[in-house]
């Protein structure tokens, strides 16, 4: 059984995050979407509705898992016994963060592999931050979230 472990803090879940859990999901037995909840102080969405957004955005990705976790990856990701840890790379200005918590992860548990999976380009400059400022603004994120999403988003904010 190989298991991946897909953490971020989808605040809330964007096209992009779902292309990396369906693109992951191909590669493993299972995904663990993984809520990380100590993020939740400046998040838009508390821990419990991004975890909702992403059970709803997911039905169609059978070997998914939503859950969340406080503390360390590096912790749940003992606990969890997965083999590897997904994360989506944008571009190069992602590259210097992600390579950091790649390494830093790393010198805490020498098991913990992190694996980079590149979305689409049309996906490329998706990012929660910049999709809330838009709705915050009224634009229009239609196409770069689900319905579901786009509907918590407009709530939020209007
Ligand atoms: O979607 P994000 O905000 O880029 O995700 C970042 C996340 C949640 C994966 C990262 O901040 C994380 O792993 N947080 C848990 C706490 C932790 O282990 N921090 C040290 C990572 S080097």
């Amino acid at each position: 059984m190989r298991t991946v472990i897909y953490p971020g803090s989808f605040d809330p879940v964007h096209h992009g995050h779902l292309e990396v859990i369906e693109r992951a999901s191909r590669l493993c037995d299972e995904v663990v979407v993984a809520v990380a909840s100590n993020s939740e102080k400046n998040a838009l969405f508390t821990s419990a509705e991004r975890v909702a957004l992403l059970e709803e955005t997911t039905t169609h990705i059978s070997n998914c898992k939503i859950t969340s976790f406080q503390g360390l990856l590096v912790d749940f990701f003992r606990q969890t016994e997965a083999n590897a840890v997904v994360r989506g790379l944008r571009a190069v200005s992602d590259f210097e963060y992600e390579f950091q918590m790649a390494l830093m992860n790393r010198s805490l548990n020498i098991d913990l592999e992190t694996i980079f999976l590149v979305p689409s380009q049309e996906r490329i400059f998706l990012s929660s931050r910049i999709i809330k400022e838009v709705a915050r603004l009224e634009g229009d994120i239609s196409e770069l979230v689900p319905a579901v999403v786009k509907d918590a988003v407009w709530k939020k904010f209007h």
